[in-house]
Parts: C-alpha cells; structure tokens; sequence
C-alpha cells in the first residue's frame, strides 16, 4: 500500500467504533483485556520476505526474529536496502511475509480480517514517513484532523485532540499554516501529531529525521522522547548511528537479517 494510501485509509465501516465492536478486534480487545502488558507487543519468528526481479530473488527479510515490549523505545538500523523499510511494512500490518509467524498483542496476524487489519492501523498505529505526507492542500491542523474524521470522531472532540495534538509537539502557532509554509522540521511535527492524535500504542517512524539538518534532528528525537516518556511504544528506523543510539535499545539489520546490538 502506498504511504500517501495509508494516510488517506479509511477502514470500511464509517462509524463510530463502540467497545462492542472494539471487542471484535482481536487487536483491540486484548488491549482492552489489558492482561498482555507484560508480555510481547510485537512478536516476529523467522519471517521472511522474498522479492523476484528477473531471475534473481532478493531476501528482503531473512528469518527476521525480533520482541518489541510495550512502552519501549527501540531503534532498527541498517544501512540502504537492508531491509528496514519492508521490516516497517510487515510489523504495520501494511503487507505479509512469505513465511515467518507474527504475533502482534498475542494474537497471529492471519487471524486478523482486512477489516480488523485496517482497524489496527487506523488506531493502534501512528505511521510516521521520512517525506512527511502531508496532504498539501491541508492546513496542519486539518492534517491532524483528518485520521479522526475517518475514526468518525465527533467535530468537538476532534478538534480537542487537534489542540492538544499540535500542543505536544510544540506547534499550536503554526495550526492554520497550509505544509508549504512550514520547514522540513516543522512538517515533520505536524505528520508527528498525525501519528498520535488518534493516541495509538504504537508509533512507527521510517527514517523521520532522513530529510532533516541535524538541528532540526534533535528536535524531532526530543518529541520522540517526549512521546516515550509518556508512554508509548516507538519504533523508529535509521540508518544513523547517533540516531539509533538515543533509543533503549537497537537492533542491527543487514540482507534481512537481525540482530541485537550495543551502540
Ligand atoms: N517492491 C519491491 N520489489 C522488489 N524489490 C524490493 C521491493 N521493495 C524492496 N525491495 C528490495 O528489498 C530489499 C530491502 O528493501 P527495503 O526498502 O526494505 O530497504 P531499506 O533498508 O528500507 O532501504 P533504504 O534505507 O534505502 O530505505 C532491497 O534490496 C530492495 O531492493
Ligand atoms: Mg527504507
């Protein structure tokens, strides 16, 4: 699925999703159980990824196994086609390995329906892009506005959790600015209080400081820290030293293959 997709995702039930309904989800109704926090959030043994090109068959993923706990703060470095990307992809349910068992909140990703699957992505997971992927035509508060309106939040509430949004990541003053008229810095912000304006357990980040000067680094990984400390689980790739070692832990990936390393 294309990132610019993702963002515009909608799941096919347009309503308001009340706890009944929640409890459908096998996602969400063990997060409502809330008896798994001691226990792994992602869960991935000896998934592997193929692609063909021609007559040669590149392992994007090869045996990836790897634990992420609730509340962590984990970085995933490897340098350019090591796999990082299609590592994000599987763990945010936007595509399947060819072999390999997921786990995610104890649960086996094949007994997720599509249905569910884009439940979880809509509010379990808060997607963040290198490119950012904001709608343009959007003010960055309509930008953050929009994972709601598809959540079938109320106009009142929404706008709340707009306010508070932007709040958390130091950007109310900028909230009727359209992207172009913020920098590459401040459009990262917006796509930040996007991710998690929909509160979700997880934040998933792609390489969200790739496009940014160093400076303007740091700022994004303060709110990231920010965001940890707060509670949320993180993800983040990179294939910057400095960047992965501010996480609690990292783990190395090259041709696909993981392993835990000290930075
Ligand atoms: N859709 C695809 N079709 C064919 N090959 C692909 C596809 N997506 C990824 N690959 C290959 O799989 C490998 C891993 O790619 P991936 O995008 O996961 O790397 P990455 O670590 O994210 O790289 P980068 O740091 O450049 O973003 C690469 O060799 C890449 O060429
Ligand atoms: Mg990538």
């Amino acid at each position: 699925m294309a990132e610019e997709e993702l963002v515009q995702e909608k799941s096919s039930d347009d309503e308001e999703w009340d706890e009944t309904e929640a409890a459908e989800c096998p996602a969400v109704a063990a997060e409502c159980a809330d008896s798994r926090y001691d226990s792994d959030m992602i869960d991935l043994k000896d998934i592997c990824k193929y692609y063909q090109i021609g007559d040669e068959r590149v392992r994007a993923l090869d045996h990836a196994t790897m634990h992420i706990y609730p509340h962590e703060f984990v970085s995933i470095i490897g340098p350019s086609g090591s796999g990082k990307s299609t590592l994000m992809n599987i763990i945010g349910c936007l595509d399947v390995s060819d072999a390999g068992r997921y786990l995610l909140d104890g649960i086996p990703i094949e007994d997720y329906s599509e249905n569910d699957l884009a439940k979880v992505r809509n509010e379990k997971i808060g997607f963040v892009f290198q490119s950012f992927n904001l709608i343009s035509k959007l003010s960055a508060e309509e930008n953050v506005e929009l994972p709601l309106i598809y959540q079938g939040v109320k106009k009142h509430e929404r706008d709340e959790r707009v306010k508070q949004a932007l709040e958390r990541v130091n950007l109310s003053h900028r909230a009727k600015h359209m992207p172009t008229e913020l920098s590459g810095g401040q459009q990262q912000r917006v796509a930040i209080a996007r991710a998690l304006v929909t509160n979700p357990s997880l934040i998933l980040a792609d390489e969200p400081t790739g496009n940014l000067d160093s400076h303007t680094s740091q700022e994004i990984m303060q709110i990231f820290h920010g965001l940890h400390k707060q509670g949320n689980t993180i993800v983040l790739i990179t294939h910057d030293n400095n960047v992965a070692k501010e996480a609690q832990r990292s783990i190395h990936i090259l041709d696909g293959k993981l392993s835990e390393v000290k930075l």
